[in-house]
């Protein structure tokens, strides 16, 4: 006959919560709760179409990605043999269906401004769901999950490093710095959960490329999608603002270039690229009760 009454229970609970307490995470999950006004521009990026529909393409995006990493987090969980590390895939389980959350708020306004958004969204769950998700194993599922942060960390720290989102209008700029200072902050934890469970090199290699394969064509072709639903695609800014961006004043291809080939190590570990100091200040910073001055 089992011993357990429901006074164990409560006890047993109480004892795990203080488990899980002592234990230390730095990650937090925050709940910024953003609100995006109907009045927000077309292009709410420094009045350019080309950066406004790259960052507009990450969210489109995300939801369908947020939702594979967690699925992949957690089909691993229970293998995970560091308690501290469970904690924090928890964690970022946590924050990255936040992201999601409030990236699909803005979503609306897309569609009120007339952009066809639901056919692209739709594909990319579907490719993600029926096509790539199910064809890996789990250990490779978490590879291209760890490879796919890597980018998302290379992209945040860009992003936060430049300065560049200054420009942006104000919810959008919370939410994008918010966003890349969690990605910066959990930066570690599927690479450590891929290494826990597996840490096979050629297989993590193999995530990279698989990460690499989807991530760069489906930001390249929902970008160039939304500025075509503009009619802006041989427009001179456009073009002005993209080789900017990416080979002259943020040099993002050139430094994510680089940071790419730093994952090829055998001795990577996200954590070796310090950028703690990037995010020092953004949380305290951000206040998302506030309203714009
Ligand atoms: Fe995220
Ligand atoms: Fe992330």
């Amino acid at each position: 006959m089992s011993a357990t009454t429901p006074i164990t229970i409560i006890i047993m609970g109480q004892l795990k919560k203080r488990k899980r307490e002592q234990l230390n995470t730095l990650l937090k999950h925050r709940k910024p709760n953003l609100k995006f006004p109907k009045k927000i521009p077309k292009h709410w990026f420094g009045k350019s179409a080309f950066k406004t529909h790259l960052l507009n393409s990450f969210t489109l995006f995300f939801p369908s990605g947020e939702k594979y990493f967690i699925r992949s987090i957690k089909r691993v969980l229970n293998d995970i043999d560091n308690e501290e590390l469970k904690l924090e895939a928890r964690m970022f389980i946590k924050q990255e269906a936040q992201h999601y959350i409030e990236h699909e708020k803005f979503l609306e306004n897309l569609r009120k401004h007339g952009y066809k958004i639901d056919h692209i969204i739709r594909f990319i769950e579907n490719l993600t769901t029926k096509v790539i998700e199910p064809r890996l194993t789990p250990e490779l599922n978490i590879a291209a999950t760890a490879g796919l942060e890597h980018f998302t960390a290379l992209l945040a720290e860009v992003g936060l490093s430049s300065g560049i989102l200054k420009d942006a209008q104000y919810e959008l700029r919370q939410l994008f710095e918010w966003h890349a200072a969690e990605e910066i902050e959990h930066k570690a934890v599927a690479f450590d959960v891929f290494n826990n469970i597996d840490g096979n090199y050629p297989r993590r290699i193999l995530g990279l490329f698989i990460a690499t394969a989807t991530l760069c064509p489906f930001a390249t072709a929902i970008t160039a999608n939304l500025i075509i639903q503009d009619g802006l695609m041989l427009n001179k800014k456009v073009w002005k603002d993209f080789i900017n961006l990416m080979f002259k004043d943020e040099q993002l291809f050139f430094r994510g270039f680089s940071i790419f080939l730093d994952y090829f190590s055998k001795e990577f570990h996200p954590n070796n690229n310090e950028t703690s100091s990037l995010i020092e200040n953004i949380f305290s910073d951000l206040n998302f009760q506030a309203t714009p001055a």
